[in-house]
Parts: structure tokens; C-alpha cells; sequence
């Protein structure tokens, strides 16, 4: 392979009531072995134009802020290689699904208000351990299993752009934030899915999944959110059919004496999946 070679990106060119419709723009960006998506719109913005608007912040594939279709399908331009995807032509547009604020920046507060919608962190009955200090709950690496692979979502809105059930339109509330919800309904410190379970039961909310799966296809972090949806449908049907028990609260722990140690925990792996 050559040490640089020319790629174009093809980027969609858009400012809602400046212009009357996207049009497509093209720029030659010298690309080297293991330069990411973001490096080549970095080359852009320095060199060619610096009124290209994108979102991005960490570099690492952690803040969720750069997604964006690449090449037609949802990804985050600092986790994607340009040569993985193309060797003469990227198309970049802003991700599916949301309403445009300009060129490659989606609008993506409907999706966070999804999720705030459905209370995404811990609910308890009590107030042992949410005062500071007030006590600590103990889980086994089974009771972590139960949720852990949904908590690293980053909130991209790569899987609500993948999801054919958000392009009809029809306000259903989407994989990340029905992922976010059942990552505290499955949480043996939470006492929240009552709470949860309008939005979660209601017309917007998990049964109008129609297990598409795309969502889980496109996560970048490896986050199944097919599965927490229908996890989730599982635990309303259990809840219609009165089995679904209600949790009781965990016995609080005391705080240890000051100076004394306490073994953590030790997390399972990452690719562990159980429901
Ligand atoms: S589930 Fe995956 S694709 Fe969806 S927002 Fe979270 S990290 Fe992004
Ligand atoms: S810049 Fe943070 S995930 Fe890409």
C-alpha cells in the first residue's frame, strides 16, 4: 500500500432555513494507514474548509458525541478507519432518524428525552444509600451480569438510526433509551419499574419493537439493545401475569470502620451477555 492515498469524502452540506435542500460536497482528503473518519474531517476542516459543522470530543470512542452515518450505515468517525470502509469515496451524513441542526450534527434531544422519560437511574423505596454515607448494597457477579453489558452505552444514537421502527415516525421511544431503562429494571438495587412501566408498557414503548435487531448490529460499544427490548417486553408480560415479584429491598451494609479494606468486586468480562 501506498504511504498516503486519496480518498474523497462526499459530505452532506446542510443548514435548515439557510438552505432550500442538502446537496453533496466533496473533498480530497490524503489518507495514511489508521487514520480514522474523524482525523480525515480534522484534514477538512484545516486545510479545505472550517465551516464544516460536526460534533466530536473524546477521540476515543467514549463521549458518543461524533456518530453519523458512514457510508450509509450509523458509526462513530473516531472508532472507524477510513480504509475499512473505503479506499475511493466516503459518503458521511448525519445520522438517520433525527432532525438536522447543520451539515454532519443531528439533533439527537428527542432521543434524551426518551430517556429521561423513562428514569434512567437507580429508584429506591428508601433512602439507605442515597443519603451520603448512609450505607452501601452488596451485588454478586451474577446480580452485575444481569445489567452490566447495558451500561456501556454511550448514548451515541447509532442504534435509534439504524432502527426501521424510528424512521416510520411514530414516536416510539427507541433502543437506547428502552436499553437504559432495562439496565435499572435489572438492577437487584432498583425498585423503579413501576415507575418506568408506563412509557415502557405504553404505545411508544417496547412492544413497538419489531425486532429488527439492526440496533444491536450497528452498536459500536458491543451493547445488545434487541435484547434488552425484549427483556424488558418479557418483564411487562410477567408483570400483566402478576409473576413478576415485587424486588424487596436489599439489606443495607454498613460502612465499614474507617481504614478497613474491602475487597471489590471483581467485573466479569465484557462480552458476558445474560438476561
Ligand atoms: S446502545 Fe450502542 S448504538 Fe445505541 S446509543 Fe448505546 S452505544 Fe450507541
Ligand atoms: S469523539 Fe467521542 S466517541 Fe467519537
Amino acid at each position: 500500500m501506498k504511504d498516503r492515498e486519496t480518498v474523497t469524502f462526499r459530505v452532506q452540506r446542510y443548514e435548515p432555513g439557510r438552505d432550500a435542500k442538502p446537496v453533496w460536497a466533496d473533498f480530497p482528503v490524503a489518507v495514511q494507514a489508521g487514520m480514522t473518519v474523524l482525523d480525515g474531517l480534522l484534514q477538512i476542516r484545516q486545510q479545505l474548509d472550517a465551516t464544516l459543522a460536526w460534533r466530536f470530543s473524546c477521540r476515543m470512542g467514549l463521549c458518543g458525541s461524533c456518530g453519523m452515518m458512514i457510508n450509509g450505515k450509523p458509526g462513530l468517525a473516531c472508532n472507524t478507519q477510513v480504509h475499512d470502509v473505503a479506499r475511493k469515496t466516503l459518503r458521511l451524513a448525519p445520522l438517520a432518524n433525527f432532525p438536522v441542526v447543520r451539515d454532519l450534527v443531528a439533533d439527537l434531544r428527542t432521543m434524551f428525552a426518551a430517556h429521561a422519560e423513562l428514569k434512567p437511574f437507580l429508584v429506591r423505596d428508601d433512602k439507605a444509600g442515597i443519603e451520603p454515607g448512609a450505607a452501601e448494597f452488596l451485588q454478586s457477579p451474577e446480580e452485575l451480569l444481569k445489567f452490566l453489558q447495558f451500561s456501556y452505552c454511550i448514548k451515541c444514537g447509532a442504534c435509534m438510526a439504524a432502527c426501521p421502527t424510528m424512521a416510520l415516525g411514530a414516536g416510539f421511544l427507541g433502543p437506547m433509551p428502552l436499553t437504559a431503562a432495562h439496565r435499572y429494571n435489572a438492577d437487584s438495587r432498583d425498585q423503579g419499574f413501576a415507575l418506568r412501566k408506563p412509557a415502557l408498557a405504553g404505545p411508544r414503548g417496547a412492544h413497538h419493537c419489531h425486532y429488527a435487531g439492526e440496533c444491536t448490529r450497528v452498536c459500536p460499544k458491543g451493547v445488545d439493545p434487541a435484547r434488552a427490548v425484549q427483556l424488558a417486553r418479557r418483564d411487562l408480560l410477567l408483570d400483566l401475569l402478576r409473576l413478576k415479584r415485587r424486588r424487596p429491598a436489599p439489606a443495607p451494609v454498613a460502612e465499614p470502620p474507617a481504614g478497613e479494606h474491602k475487597a471489590p468486586i471483581e467485573a466479569p468480562p465484557f462480552t458476558a451477555r445474560a438476561d
